[in-house]
């Protein structure tokens, strides 16, 4: 075809044909078994995009059906399809605690997954030198080091021949770690066979069906409870939907399952974790990375046991706090909750919730159609790797003959602000102007074998590392800083430059020795917790489904915030992508396991309108933290969780409707809540007149996987 340069499959990767995690094995492209719509199987380098479109279209494949096929988590459970490892944490002494318990409860809570949907989709340019099969990668990944190393497995070629650049990432949100690094396998094997530079850039439809998003979960409950609403004993079963292949599905398992206590002392405590494999794109990492399944699916439980004991929820939830000085979470971590309550405390106190409790119980009593919900729920979210030989990070600062700094660093810059924070150490410490002071690139050639920048610890990591290498260099100029105390900052550079010194400096941190030892249930999973508390209002209209988000409260715990507007600004945008995970954002799978929902026209993200009109952030004040730099801490991924308030608050206001109607203020739900399921729960003469009510068996348009 004109223009087509060439067709790139299995047979032309000169190295090996797969990614690796952990030894978990990936294709690149499909050799023998395509095991899921979407999966990859072979590449065409055109000239232009157009042309190499039209060539794909002409591509014709036929297949043979693979039996049985499943998608659903439901589906996995009956055929036992469950990846390895399979995680249980467990404290206590379950069963006996609920010969004890005044009630038993059992229940479950699905929650379906999400896409990424970053501004800017996965794309990357490889360029060949044209010597020593050296290759450049302009990429945007959130772990440069990986797409690295997996171009260098698949070309077989040294990771010293492949340089791979990152200015920045037009969002990552933990969906730009793994998938980009085979995307950039690809495109490089494409480079390898042409001699050409290769540009590859997914459209939004196919990045949405090929790098899919956060894992939809089912959680399965059975738990003890008196009848003040304490909670003596859960027994928790947590399914996730990993996909065709593992990729980080354990490791966001495993954060599902260390999370799931939340803020609760719940002293008898037990968690399974299973990790489904099903016929589907493989789910990945998203902000979070399982904490906000793990933390929700406990909220579920606290609030059915509310509505069963017929108790306000948030007295059921402040009941069962970690209140004690010190506290041992339930994979025994010891912690002091001591800021997690001030956040709760304050959190009522400033969004007047008693008060507007009352107003909503009045707004119901005068509305038929529309009702009002609220919602408030503590947070405690671990920062860092529970892997620990990630938590590190390292640095270069250069200081040039004209006074101004370049630093490169290992993190990647996708929005959170970690360069804008590395700049801010870098003045501090070498007391220059944050405006002498750049940083260009992230570079695995300057700084070598970096950690990704995720579990929001890519800014505690690196900054540490940005002030032992400034430090360092002070330490340097400290004799001519003494001896020349008149000079300016660019007068003592050049002295030392004349001297000798060495004006570059690589910083080092090694960041904690965090582990879990599954077999033993134990473990210091996290570096330290963030902390906060979250109280929305919601209004919906029964006829319609429809729901407004009225007003949110946040207290947020970020130790001693290194700068407020980014700290502020990341827990608006995490709550933000919250209200979508719990109240909008619906991925529908045709029964044959196509995602029917590929681009904005069918998968709604939050607009402007969704934003509650009032939305507080509060940072908790004279917060401390001993373990990050300058007494800060980690709030990339934290809020995101605090969209369930709303997903609660709607709970809240359907069951106010069904009352009325004399129904059950128990139901089933799940997240998202959506429209339709609004709708629905909202019983009436007119929900009854749906066939499906009448149990008619009609074919689903789309599944819940
Ligand atoms: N904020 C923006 N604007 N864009 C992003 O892609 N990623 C989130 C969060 N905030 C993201 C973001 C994720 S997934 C993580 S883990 C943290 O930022 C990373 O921030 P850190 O470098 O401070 O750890």
């Amino acid at each position: 075809m004109p223009g087509v340069v060439a067709f790139i499959s299995a047979k032309d990767v000169p190295g090996q044909n797969r990614r690796l995690w952990f030894n978990n094995p990936e294709e690149l492209f499909a050799e023998e078994e395509v095991i899921c719509v979407g999966q990859i199987i072979g590449a065409i380098v055109a000239e232009t995009r157009e042309q190499a479109k039209r060539a794909a279209d002409q591509v014709a494949i036929t297949y043979q059906d693979i039996q049985p096929i499943f998608f659903t988590i439901e589906e996995a459970i009956e055929h036992q399809s469950f990846f390895d490892p399979k995680r249980k944490l467990e404290r206590g002494n379950v069963e006996e605690a609920f010969e004890k318990a005044d009630h038993i409860l059992e229940g479950e809570l699905y929650m379906g997954g999400q896409e990424h949907f970053y501004m800017e989709t996965q794309g990357l340019i490889a360029i060949p030198k044209g010597e020593a099969s050296e290759m450049e990668l302009f990429v945007a990944s959130q772990h440069a080091a990986y797409t690295q190393e997996v171009v260098g497995i698949t070309l077989g070629i040294d990771s010293n021949k492949i340089t791979c650049h990152v200015k920045r990432l037009g969002g990552g949100f933990g969906g730009k770690v793994m998938k980009i690094a085979s995307l950039s396998a690809i495109a490089a094997t494409a480079v390898y066979k042409t001699g050409r530079a290769v540009r590859c850039v997914l459209e939004r439809g196919d990045d949405m069906l090929i790098t899919s998003g956060r894992s939809p979960f089912l959680g399965k409950y059975k738990v003890g409870y008196m009848n003040d609403g304490t909670i003596l004993a859960a027994d928790i079963t947590y399914y996730s939907n990993g996909g065709c292949t593992l990729d980080e599905s354990s490791f966001i398992m495993e954060k599902a399952l260390l999370h799931m206590d939340n803020g609760y002392k719940i002293p008898h405590l037990r968690g399974r974790g299973l990790v489904c494999k099903t016929y589907l794109p493989s789910y990945t990492a998203f902000r979070g990375f399982g904490g906000p399944q793990g933390l929700t699916i406990i909220e579920s439980v606290l609030h059915e046991v509310a509505v069963k004991c017929g108790l306000p929820t948030h007295q059921v939830r402040d009941i069962n706090l970690y209140k004690d000085e010190k506290c041992y979470t339930h994979h025994k971590q010891l912690f002091s909750p001591h800021d997690m309550v001030r956040c709760w405390n304050e959190c009522l106190e400033k969004s007047d919730y008693t008060h507007r409790c009352l107003s909503i119980e009045q707004f119901n009593a005068h509305n038929h159609w529309k009702k009002r919900g609220i919602s408030i729920v503590p947070l405690k979210f671990g920062i860092g790797f529970s892997k620990g030989f990630y938590n590190q990070g390292a640095a270069l600062v250069n200081i040039y003959k004209d006074g101004s700094v370049l630093i490169s660093h290992g993190g990647t810059e996708m929005g959170q602000g970690i360069n804008t924070k590395a700049i801010q150490i870098a003045s501090r410490i070498l007391k220059v102007p944050m405006s002498s002071i750049h940083i260009k690139e992230t570079c695995t050639g300057n700084v070598p074998n970096a950690a990704p920048s995720a579990a929001s610890f890519g800014t505690d990591a690196v900054g540490m590392a940005v002030k032992n290498g400034c430090e360092e260099l002070m330490r340097r100029l400290e004799p001519l800083i003494k001896k020349h105390t008149q000079y300016t900052w660019q007068q003592l550079v050049v002295e030392a430059y004349c001297q000798k010194i060495s004006l570059s400096a690589t910083g080092f941190f090694m960041g904690p020795h965090t582990s879990v030892d599954w077999e033993k249930s134990e473990g210091s999973a996290y570096y330290y917790f963030t902390f906060g508390a979250c109280c929305s209002e919601v209004e919906i209209d029964c006829l319609t489904g429809d729901h407004k988000n009225i007003r949110t409260d946040i207290v947020m715990d970020v130790g001693r915030s290194i700068n407020p507007a980014l700290d502020v600004g990341q827990v608006e945008g995490g709550f933000v992508q919250g209200i979508g995970l719990y109240t909008i954002e619906e991925l529908n799978f045709s029964p044959e396991g196509v995602l029917l929902t590929r681009g904005p026209s069918q998968y709604k993200i939050p607009a402007l309108c969704d934003v509650p009109p009032q939305l507080n952030v509060h940072l908790l004040s004279n917060a401390e933290n001993p373990h990050a730099v300058y007494s800060s801490k980690g709030i990339g991924e934290p809020p995101v969780f605090f969209g369930c308030t709303l997903f609660f608050a709607i709970k809240d206001a359907i069951a106010a409707a069904r009352r009325e109607r004399g129904l059950s203020d128990s139901f089933p739900f799940s997240s998202p809540a959506t429209a339709e399921k609004i709708r629905m729960a909202c019983e009436d003469c007119f929900t009854r007149m749906n066939p499906l009510d009448k149990k008619v068996q009609i074919k689903p348009w789309a599944i819940n996987v």
